[in-house]
C-alpha cells in the first residue's frame, strides 16, 4: 500500500486517531521520523510532478542510484549487447569479473549498447568523481588500462574519451554527461550531433537490473499515470507530442490509441511489434537488449491509456538475447509488483506475455502478425477493419513498434512540448537509425528528425563525402536515393519516393552497382512473399529475373521497360505493404539512376562490378612485377610474356571467371576492373 497524498512532515507527532494505513493507525505509521530520502528520489519525484511517490519506487530508485554511482567505488560497465558480445565482450567481462582484488573498490556490470558498434567491445569506467572513461575496441591487452583506471581512479593510456557527469554523482541519462577530454576523435564525433531522448540509458545501465532503470526515473511516468492521471490525459499528451509510429508507416500514435479507446469493447489488447525483419535494422533489438524496462513501461502506459489488461510482445526468434532480457524484465517487474494486479496500489492490472516468431519478414506486417498470434498462417489480410478496431480474435488491438513504445515514457516525463523541441513540425522527436555500409563509424544513432543526411553520414558516420553515391533507407522496401543535402524526416523521404521505414540507413559508395543491389533486394522480397497474391509471388520472382538479365548481359532496352511496367503492376495490385513497397528500390533507382539501367542494357556496369560486364586490366604504372596475381589465379588466366616489367602481363579473358582474387590480392592496386568502352 502506498503512503497517502499528505505531506508527512505535517503529520509528525500531531495526529493520534482516525486514518489507517495497512491496518496501522496513521499516528503509528509516522511516530518514527521518516528516513531521509535520497536526493535522486526527490529529483525524480519533482521532475515527474508526482505529488507523492510509492515507497517501492523510492526504495528502488535509491538502491539503483547506489549501483550506478557507487560511492567511493569505481564501476566498470561492459557493453554486452549482441554487437559487443560478438566482438568479445563476454570474454572481457569474464576476466574483469573474476578479479578478486576488485572486491573493495570496483564493481563490474554488464550494460547494453551505447550505439558505437564500430568500436566494440566498449567499456565505460566510472570513477567516484563522476568521470567516465570510455575504452573502445578492447582486446585482451586492453583490459590492463581499464583495471588500472578503475583501481587508481584516474586516466590511464588507452581511453578514447573522458566524459564528466554534469553534477558528479548524478546520472539519469547519457544527456547528463559532458565531454571532458577527447583522446581519439572517433567516439566524440560519433556522439556530437546525437540527441538521446530514448536511448539515454543504453550502455549506461545494467539491462537486467530493475533498480538501475528506476534510478534513471524509470516507472515514475507509470506511477504518475496510474495514480494521478486519467487514461484520456495520456492519449491527449501523446497526440499533442505528434509521435508517429516508428515501425515504418509513421501513423500518428495518439490517433491509433484514441481509435482503440473509443471502441466500446471491454476486452482490448496491446501488441509490441518486435519482428524487425529488415536487413540492416537493429533498433528494436538494441532497445530491448539495452533498456528493456523502458519498452515495458511504454507498453504499460499505452495499456493504461487504452484500458487494456493484456499485452504481448511479438519477437523474432533470431533475437535470443532480446527475448531473454525482455523475459527477465517482465519477471522482475512482476516480482516487484510493477506488473500483475493493482499495480502500485492503483486499480490498474496488466499482464505482458512474449510470443516468439519464426522470423518471416511478412509476419511484421500487422495483420499477418495477428494471424500468427491466432495460430494461423502468417498471411496479411485486407484492411479495414484496422486492428485498432478489430484485431486479435476480433478485439480492438493496438499494435505499435518497440521504438514507438520506448518514446512514450520520455514524453510522459518531459511533456509533449519538450518533445516537439526536437524534430520538425510534421515529424517531431528523434529517430534511431542503424548506420551501416560505407562509413567508418557504423552503429545505432539517435538524432532529431529533420537532421541533414550529410550530418549523419559525414559527422556521425565519418564517411568522406566524395565517393558516396547513394543511401538506401528504410530496409529492402525503402528507397535508394542519391546522396545529397536533404533532411531525414517523413515528408522529405516521401517526396523522394523513399521512406524512413524502420530506420536502416546504408551508405553506398561509387563501387556499388545499384542494379545488382536492387536485384538482391527484390530477390529478398520475393523469398519473403507469403504467396497469397499471384502478382507479388510470381511478379517479384520475375522482376528479380529481369534484373538478373541486366546484370548478366542478357538484357536490353526492352528489359528496362519490362522492369518498370511490372513494378507498377506489383505495386498497384498487391494486397499488403510487402508487395506494394517491394518495388520502392526499383522506382527510386529508375527515377534517380536510370542511366545505370540503360548502361547495363548496353552491356556496361558503371561501377565495374557485374562480373559478366567487366574485364580486368593491369595498370602498368602501379605494377611492380611481383607476380602475386599470376601465382594466385586459379584459372591460369594471367599469362606472362617473356622479359621483365608490367607490359608482359596479359589476361586471357576467355579463361577469366572474374573471381577478383587477383584484384583483391594485389598490394599495389595494379589490377582494376573496367566496363564498357574502357574494356
Ligand atoms: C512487410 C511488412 C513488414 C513489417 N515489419 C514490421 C516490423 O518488423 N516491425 C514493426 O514495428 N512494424 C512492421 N511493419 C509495420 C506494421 O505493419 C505496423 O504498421 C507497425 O507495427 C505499427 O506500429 P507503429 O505505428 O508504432 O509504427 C511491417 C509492415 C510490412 C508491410
Ligand atoms: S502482397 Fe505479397 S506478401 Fe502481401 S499478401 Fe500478397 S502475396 Fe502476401
Ligand atoms: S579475376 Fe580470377 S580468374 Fe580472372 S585473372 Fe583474376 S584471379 Fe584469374
Amino acid at each position: 500500500m502506498i503512503a497517502p497524498a499528505i505531506d508527512p512532515t505535517a503529520l509528525k507527532g500531531g495526529i493520534t486517531a482516525g486514518l489507517q494505513i495497512d491496518g496501522r493507525m496513521l499516528s503509528e505509521a509516522w511516530t518514527e521520523p521518516a528516513p531521509e530520502r535520497a536526493p535522486i528520489v526527490d529529483f525524480l519525484t519533482s521532475r515527474q510532478g508526482l505529488t507523492d511517490i510509492p515507497d517501492l519506487l523510492a526504495d528502488l530508485a535509491a538502491k539503483g542510484h547506489e549501483l550506478l554511482c557507487p560511492g567511493s567505488m569505481s564501476r566498470i560497465g561492459i557493453g554486452a549487447a549482441t554487437c559487443g558480445l560478438a566482438a568479445g565482450a563476454g570474454e572481457r567481462a569474464a576476466v574483469l569479473s573474476a578479479r578478486h582484488d576488485f572486491a573493495n573498490h570496483t564493481v563490474v556490470r554488464k550494460v547494453g549498447c551505447i550505439g558505437a558498434c564500430f568500436c566494440e567491445p566498449l567499456v565505460d569506467v566510472r570513477t567516484p568523481d563522476g568521470r567516465h572513461y570510455l575504452f573502445g575496441k578492447v582486446d585482451k591487452s586492453g583490459t590492463w588500462p581499464i583495471i588500472h583506471t578503475a583501481k587508481e581512479q584516474r586516466l590511464q593510456k588507452g581511453a578514447w574519451l573522458v566524459l564528466r557527469e554534469r553534477e558528479p554523482g548524478f546520472l539519469t541519462s547519457f544527456d547528463d554527461l559532458l565531454v571532458e577530454k577527447v583522446i581519439n576523435h572517433d567516439l566524440a564525433d560519433f556522439f556530437a550531433c546525437q540527441r538521446r531522448l530514448i536511448s539515454g540509458n543504453c550502455g549506461l545501465i545494467d539491462p537486467e537490473n530493475l533498480a538501475e532503470y528506476i534510478a534513471t526515473g524509470g516507472y515514475f511516468a507509470a506511477a504518475k499515470a496510474l495514480l494521478e492521471q486519467q487514461p484520456a490525459d495520456l492519449i491527449a499528451e501523446i497526440a499533442a507530442s505528434g509521435l508517429r509510429g516508428r515501425g515504418g508507416g509513421g501513423f500518428p500514435t495518439g490517433a491509433k490509441w484514441e481509435m482503440a479507446a473509443k471502441t466500446g469493447s471491454s476486452t482490448k489488447i496491446v501488441i509490441a511489434n518486435a519482428d524487425e525483419g529488415d536487413p540492416g535494422a537493429y533498433m528494436d533489438r538494441t532497445l530491448m537488449e539495452s533498456d528493456p524496462h523502458r519498452v515495458l513501461e511504454g507498453i504499460m502506459l499505452a495499456a493504461y491509456a487504452i484500458r487494456v489488461q493484456q499485452a504481448h510482445i511479438f519477437i523474432r526468434h533470431e533475437y535470443p538475447l532480446a527475448i531473454r532480457r525482455m523475459r527477465h524484465a517482465i519477471t522482475s517487474a512482476r516480482a516487484a509488483g510493477l506488473l500483475g494486479n493493482n499495480i502500485l496500489g492503483s486499480d490498474f492490472s496488466l499482464e505482458i506475455g512474449i510470443t516468439t516468431n519464426a522470423g518471416a519478414f511478412v509476419c511484421g506486417e500487422e495483420t499477418a502478425l495477428l494471424s500468427v498470434m491466432e495460430g494461423k498462417r502468417g498471411e496479411p489480410s485486407r484492411r479495414p477493419p484496422y486492428p485498432a478496431e478489430a484485431g486479435l480474435n476480433g478485439h480492438p488491438t493496438v499494435i505499435n513498434n518497440i521504438e514507438t513504445f520506448a518514446n512514450v515514457p520520455w514524453i510522459m516525463t518531459h511533456g509533449s512540448a519538450r518533445y516537439r523541441e526536437a524534430g520538425t513540425a510534421a515529424s517531431p522527436g528523434t529517430k534511431i537509425f542503424c548506420l551501416t555500409g560505407d562509413v567508418s563509424r557504423s552503429g545505432f544513432v539517435e538524432v532529431p528528425l529533420g537532421i541533414g543526411v550529410t550530418t549523419v553520414i559525414e559527422k556521425i558516420g565519418g564517411a568522406p563525402p566524395d565517393p558516396i553515391k547513394a543511401i538506401q533507407i528504410g530496409g529492402p522496401s525503402g528507397g535508394i536515393v542519391p546522396y545529397g543535402s536533404f533532411n531525414l524526416d517523413y515528408e522529405t523521404m516521401a517526396a523522394l519516393g523513399g521512406m524512413i521505414g524502420s530506420g536502416g540507413l546504408v551508405v553506398l559508395n561509387n563501387a556499388c552497382c545499384l542494379v545488382d543491389l536492387v536485384q538482391h533486394m527484390v530477390g529478398f522480397m520475393a523469398d519473403e512473399s507469403c504467396g497469397r497474391c499471384l502478382i507479388c509471388r510470381d511478379g517479384l520472382a520475375r522482376l528479380e529475373q529481369l534484373l538478373h538479365d541486366l546484370t548478366e548481359h542478357r538484357g536490353n532496352d526492352a528489359t528496362v521497360s519490362a522492369i518498370e511496367q511490372l513494378s507498377h503492376a506489383i505495386c498497384n495490385l498487391s494486397l499488403c505493404g510487402l508487395g506494394r513497397s517491394a518495388v520502392h528500390p526499383v522506382f527510386t533507382t529508375l527515377r534517380f539512376f536510370r542511366q545505370e539501367y540503360e548502361q547495363h542494357a548496353r552491356g556496361e556496369c558503371p561501377a565495374a562490378y557485374c562480373s559478366a560486364l567487366i574485364r580486368l586490366k593491369i595498370v602498368p604504372s602501379r605494377c611492380t612485377d611481383n607476380q602475386i596475381c599470376y601465382e594466385l589465379c586459379p584459372q591460369r588466366a594471367i599469362q606472362l610474356d617473356p622479359g621483365r616489367g608490367p607490359e608482359r602481363y596479359r589476361f586471357d579473358h576467355a579463361q577469366c571467371t572474374r573471381c577478383r582474387l587477383c584484384l583483391d590480392s594485389c598490394p599495389h592496386g595494379a589490377i582494376v576492373a573496367v566496363s564498357g568502352e574502357d574494356t
